[in-house]
């Protein structure tokens, strides 16, 4: 597993983050978010929904659990895993974990981890205070890792 850290220091820099990597990642991609409330897992989705050409309102699906976008250039799963922490109950969200011709986001991964494949995408987001966040990516794909590493 390899990974490479960066810092943003408004929520703006980290959509933009998001924006910019949204078309390096391939189709079938899982990004697993994870950070303490209000650490900006939902900021950074809402710039790979953009990067994406997605024009709604993102927002953690908490209540809803899955939202999924159509209207982009390929299909965006947001998943918030939250309200599953005590939960073992299958609702059929494998079936859209991994979905072969588009993204799938996870926020709060830790309460769904039997459900999320190897080859996974890593996002870690620390709060440092203020609007700084310390970010990092970490991926066992390389190739996709040094992709992101190069656009930024
Ligand atoms: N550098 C930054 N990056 C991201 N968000 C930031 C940054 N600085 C400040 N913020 C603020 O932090 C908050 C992040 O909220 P966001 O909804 O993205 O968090 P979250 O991790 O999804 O939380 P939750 O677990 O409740 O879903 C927003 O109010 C945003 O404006
Ligand atoms: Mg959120």
């Amino acid at each position: 597993m390899d990974c490479f850290s960066l810092e943003t220091h408004s929520k703006d820099e980290t959509m933009e983050l998001g924006h910019k990597i949204a078309s390096l990642l391939p189709n079938g991609s899982t990004l697993t978010f994870t950070g303490d409330l209000g650490a900006g897992k939902t900021t950074f989705v809402r710039g790979l929904a953009r990067g994406l050409g997605i024009t709604e309102t993102v927002q953690s699906p908490t209540f809803n659990i899955m939202k999924i976008y159509m209207k982009g250039s390929r299909p965006l799963i947001h998943i918030d895993a939250y309200r599953l922490a005590d939960i073992d109950t299958d609702i059929g969200l494998d079936e859209y974990i991994g979905y072969e011709t588009g993204l799938t986001v996870i926020e709060w991964p830790e309460f769904i981890e039997r459900l999320i494949p190897d080859n996974r995408i890593e996002v870690t987001i620390l709060n440092k205070g203020g609007d700084n966040r310390s970010i990092s990516i970490k991926s066992k794909d390389l190739k996709v890792l040094e992709g992101i590493k190069s656009c930024l």
